[in-house]
């Protein structure tokens, strides 16, 4: 975790600022405390918060001007909870960067709120870093990409719909060959005319000659009427060879004489056809290697290639992930009218290290199957299929406060010591749901002891 997302509690009503602050330390964040006094913007300073949760009533009533001031510390999105005592507050609480988390406290919606914010900041910090390249994080509202290497592809995809150069795009199976594609011919001035896809690889070879260039009544059995091919449906419009790489010599000849010449004969006759059509060509083989073992024509090669597009696999490009599963998430969960509230951070931290043979087709299934199954609530790593969980060694959450560095100006030890212990105490009774037998077997203490200790700190979990 960056340590620009730790999260800062502003301590209002003791008890809940402590659950809170427990419950946010157990599933792995990084949690601070301040007092409610002016000197909590030096704690947001100081330990780079990202994120801060107090109560709404408190912010009102102690710090009119909070929200402007919080503005000027940057980067940080504040997340405003628990009630809506007043009216007042709903223009502050409908800010875009404000998060609204009803009373009584859920601590189910807590944690799916605070993962929301979390996105939500990383990807605000992500624009506002200078060397990211500007584009938004969705291209011609199918493609969707933050990473750098999507952000050069958005890129070029932009400037080169324009033109009606050949393209190749290579990239592994389901990396969004076809996606970009269709961005190509939507974004270009072709979008009013056909998109026509033909795959290479799915029709037989003895028919796909007929299928691009259509064919003549009578030129082979079966050929009952004159047919027009795939070239002169895209007349005028982009004409999407997929699986290039699958296409036969016989074939690649004729393809290069239309690359060429720009027309063709249609199976049977004799008449050349004139055709304006923008190709695109995509393959997820290695073309390079197929045209050094003569398996593919170097000329047709280099005539496609004039611009070529390699679209980089989904674990090449990490910081997409999140942003594909938010998407895919809601996608779902309004197709299927689910409710499925997010993915625990455990869970993503699982699936961002993962290496998506499949790409993101393998991400967009797994977040289908994953909201028809689960239906609400938050996804955890148990209900992931076993494959995205072999090999993954478990993520450690949370991890203990470590002792930091002794400061120029000592510390009073006593006090670090007793906040360290009410963290432990806190965190074990978190993990227990309240349970103080429990709790205590954690912590290697007799239940009453831990009573004892919760007396004496004042300290309450769950009113028993
Ligand atoms: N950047 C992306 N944003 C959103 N959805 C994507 C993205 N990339 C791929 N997808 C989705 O993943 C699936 C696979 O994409 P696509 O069919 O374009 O891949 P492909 O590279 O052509 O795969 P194949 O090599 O198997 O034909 C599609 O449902 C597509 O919508
Ligand atoms: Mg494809």
């Amino acid at each position: 975790m960056s340590s620009s997302s730790s999260i800062c509690i502003i301590d209002n009503d003791r008890k809940t600022c402590d659950l809170v602050s427990a419950f946010l330390t157990y599933q792995g964040y990084d949690v601070v405390t301040a007092e409610h006094n002016v000197s909590f913007f030096d704690t947001i300073r100081d330990k780079r918060v990202g994120i801060v949760i107090a109560d709404l009533h408190l912010l009102q009533t102690v710090f009119p001007d909070f929200v402007v001031n919080a503005r000027t510390i940057n980067p940080l999105l504040v997340l405003i909870g628990y009630g809506r005592q007043n009216d007042k507050l709903l223009p502050i609480v409908s800010e875009e960067s404000i998060f609204f988390l009803p009373k009584p406290l859920n601590l189910d919606e807590l944690e799916s709120l605070v993962m929301r914010a979390m996105e939500y900041q990383s990807l605000k910090m992500h624009d506002s870093d200078d060397s990211a390249a500007h584009h938004p994080h969705v291209l011609n509202s199918t493609m969707i990409g933050k990473s750098r290497p999507m952000q050069a592809l958005f890129d070029m995809i932009e400037k080169v719909a324009e033109s009606t150069a050949t393209i190749l795009i290579q990239g592994e199976s389901g990396t969004g060959k076809e996606l970009a594609a269709r961005a190509i011919h939507q974004l270009s001035g072709r979008n009013s005319r056909n998109f026509v896809p033909v795959n290479c690889a799915a029709i037989p070879d003895d028919l796909l000659e007929s299928e691009l260039f259509g064919h003549v009544k009578g030129s082979f059995t079966g050929a009952y009427a004159n047919r027009a091919g795939r070239f002169e449906m895209a007349d005028k419009g982009t004409l999407f060879l997929d699986e290039i790489g699958d296409m036969k010599a016989n074939l690649q000849v004729k393809l290069l004489r239309v690359l060429q010449n720009r027309e063709f004969e249609p199976v049977g006759s004799t008449r050349s056809q004139k055709v304006d059509v923008r190709i695109i060509a995509a393959t997820n083989k290695n073309l390079e290697e197929l045209v050094a073992n003569k398996d593919f024509r170097e000329d047709l090669y280099y005539r496609l290639s004039v611009i070529p597009i390699t679209i980089p696999a989904l674990r090449e490009r990490r910081d997409d992930i999140p942003l594909l599963i938010h998407n895919f998430l809601a996608r779902f969960n309004s197709d299927r009218r689910h409710a499925v509230k997010g993915f625990s951070r455990e869970t993503l931290g699982i699936l961002c290290a993962y290496d998506w043979p499949g790409n993101v087709r393998e991400l967009e299934n797994l977040v289908e199957r994953l909201v028809i199954l689960k239906d609400s609530g938050v996804i955890t790593p148990d209900d992931l299929p076993d494959k995205y969980l072999s090999g993954h060694t478990q993520v450690q959450v949370p991890e203990l406060p470590t002792a930091e560095a002794l400061p120029e100006g000592g510390v009073c030890l006593n006090s670090m010591v007793d906040e360290f212990e009410n963290r432990l105490i806190l965190q074990a009774l978190a993990r227990t749901g309240g349970n103080k037998k429990e709790a205590a077997t954690l912590l290697n203490l007799k239940r009453t002891t831990l009573i004892e200790k919760l007396k004496k700190k004042n300290l309450a979990y769950i009113e028993e």
